[in-house]
């Protein structure tokens, strides 16, 4: 099918007709924020699900409950979509933690107004100081996130066909794909100076987890003891996770994700990209890459 029939429009950038509609978009742009809520960000195929299992694993300080019982969209949310209304997010006890692959310039005037004011503040247990939570972002190198949408593209029905991979290639570096283009989405947010984020990439999740797990902790201000990390990394390095049920879309009926055609939980490494495009498409892509990110100064792990 093509974009008129399974996409809106939403400030600009395409979103699945199935699950955003004008009620959805509503609730996103009237949903309160409190100053706790902790806001991942992320490019699709990036790692959101990945930071679905290790969030709230580092907020339970390990333990497993809420990832084993609840499917990781209902866990951490994305609140643009339908099924947002009717999770009774008002009611969920702080910090509540939420999902979006909104672009910076898309979000809501309610998050604009509460997060510069007071930064994400939340108390802290430790040493009774305010301390800042807030957002975290997490990139991943576009050739791998390239290669991870176009085989999504062809086992999730939501989605318009890839086509060819070099058709892909050049629909993916237009930005004509849902969420919009990758290098608007990863400049606007590197260019959210007024707002508290960590910076993190899937590569360096890849390369040491541990690490990242603890990085993210003292972020959200959880301590966590190194029993406990190495417990959160454990279950959330990738031949693990695959496993769980709540976590690797096998609850979503083939109708809608066919893991026949590609798994959801496919791959999970770094530099897949090497595998699949052509040396003429990773030229390409070199060349696009360099002239959209020429003004851009942050120091990508993958440069
Ligand atoms: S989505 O559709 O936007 O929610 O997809 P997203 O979850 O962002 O990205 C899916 C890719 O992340 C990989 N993934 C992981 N990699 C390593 N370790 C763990 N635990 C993990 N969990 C998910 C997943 O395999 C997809 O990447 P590819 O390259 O396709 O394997």
């Amino acid at each position: 099918m093509a974009e008129e029939e399974l996409y809106i429009v939403y400030k600009g950038v395409y979103l699945v007709k199935l699950t955003h509609t004008p009620e959805s978009l509503k609730y996103y742009e009237e949903f309160s924020f409190r100053p706790d809520d902790i806001l991942i960000v992320t490019y699709p195929k990036s790692g959101t699900t990945w930071m679905q299992e290790i969030v709230p694993l580092i907020l339970s300080q390990g333990d497993p409950v809420v990832v084993d019982t609840v499917p990781s969209w209902d866990r951490v949310p994305w609140l643009h979509t339908n099924r947002a209304r009717h999770l009774n997010l008002d009611q969920r006890p702080s910090p509540r933690v939420f999902i979006t692959h909104f672009q910076y310039n898309m979000m809501s005037t309610g998050f604009l107004k509460v997060q510069p004011r007071v930064r994400f503040a939340a108390w802290s247990h430790t040493d009774s100081l305010w301390k800042e939570q807030g957002v975290i972002y997490v990139m991943r190198n576009p050739r791998d996130v390239f290669t991870s949408y176009f085989h999504f593209s062809r086992m999730a029905s939501f989605l318009v066909s890839p086509g060819t991979q070099t058709e892909f290639l050049n629909i993916f570096l237009d930005g004509k794909v849902i969420f919009g283009s990758w290098f608007d989405h990863v400049k606007g947010w590197l260019s959210a100076t007024e707002q508290h984020i960590m910076y993190i990439s899937y590569e360096e999740m890849i390369l040491d987890l541990e690490a990242s797990v603890t990085r993210m902790a003292q972020f959200l201000d959880t301590p966590l003891d190194s029993e406990m990390i190495r417990k959160i990394t454990d279950r959330c390095v990738f031949k693990n996770m695959k496993k769980n049920k709540m976590s690797n879309y096998s609850l979503v009926p083939n109708t809608i994700m066919d893991q026949n055609v590609s798994e959801f939980l496919r791959k999970g490494i770094a530099g897949d990209w090497k595998d699949h495009l052509t040396v003429a498409e990773a030229e390409h892509f070199d060349a696009f890459y360099q002239k959209k990110m020429q003004d851009v100064k942050y120091n990508f792990f993958w440069d």
